[in-house]
């Protein structure tokens, strides 16, 4: 049984279609990248897994179980966590009341001051800055302040949008080693990045979406050899 399992997910925006037929899984301890272009689909199947969006259609599978259409609390509480496109965080609040927020629907209230720890020993530069607020931060720095906000939940999945947008090439390579530390601890990751490169050289499955359906897949080597993503998504 996979971790997830997304079914031909349909998602509409009123009369628009967000996404069609999304259909992918993620095996536990896997980083799956999902691949295309603005406008593919990937923040839509993204949100609808996080409950943030509802499905008009398709199944969503967590651990064998349908979770589509729950509210967005109840699916952090079962284990998957969201670093949002854009990061949306409280800029006029500290970075600690940041990451603290994510950390609302932590069960165990007393495993709060750990998952602080952890994210503080993951990004030493946000214990550096915990009191500053976070709307004073670099962008790479808002990076790590949004996946250390998803990582207080305790997830088992960590979906992540578009971690590299907007950001420099080191401090992107910074933000991939801190993904594939994640993965050596045992997470799994949902990465949905328009920037294929990176994605496919952390990937062990990749995706590709094409105006709201899956058109492709395979593992993160096999797609970055695939001449049709290579001339899409590579340059090459
Ligand atoms: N809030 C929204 N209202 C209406 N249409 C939307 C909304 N969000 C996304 N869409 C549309 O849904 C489709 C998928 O968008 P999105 O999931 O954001 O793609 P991606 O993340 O791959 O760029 C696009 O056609 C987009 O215009
Ligand atoms: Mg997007």
């Amino acid at each position: 049984m996979s971790l997830l399992s997304v079914k031909d997910l349909a998602v509409r925006y009123g009369d628009l279609i967000g996404v069609g037929a999304v259909t992918l899984a993620v095996e536990a301890g896997q980083i799956v990248a999902l691949l295309g272009a603005n406008g593919a689909g990937k923040t839509t199947t993204l949100n609808a897994i996080a409950g943030l969006v509802p499905p008009a259609g398709g199944q969503i599978l967590w651990q064998g179980k349908p979770i589509q259409g729950l509210p967005a609390h109840q699916i952090v509480s079962r284990g998957i966590a969201l670093s949002p496109e854009g990061w949306r965080l409280f800029t006029g609040q500290s970075v600690e009341a940041n990451l603290r927020l994510g950390a609302t629907r932590l069960a165990d209230r007393k495993q709060l001051p750990h998952r602080l720890d952890h994210v503080f020993t993951l990004f030493p530069r946000l214990a550096e800055r915990r009191r500053q607020q976070a709307g004073t931060m670099s962008g790479g720095e808002r990076q790590m302040l949004a996946l250390g906000r998803a990582l207080m939940s305790a997830p088992k999945l960590l979906l992540l949008d578009e971690p590299s947008l907007g950001l420099a090439p080191a401090v992107v390579e910074q933000v991939f080693a801190t993904l594939l530390r994640l993965k050596a601890e045992g997470l799994t990751l949902l990465l949905a990045e328009q920037s294929a490169e990176l994605a496919l050289e952390v990937a062990d499955r990749a995706y590709v979406l094409q105006t709201g359906a899956t058109v492709l897949s395979g593992t993160g080597a096999e797609l970055a050899g695939n001449a049709e993503v290579r001339r899409a998504y590579l340059g090459g």
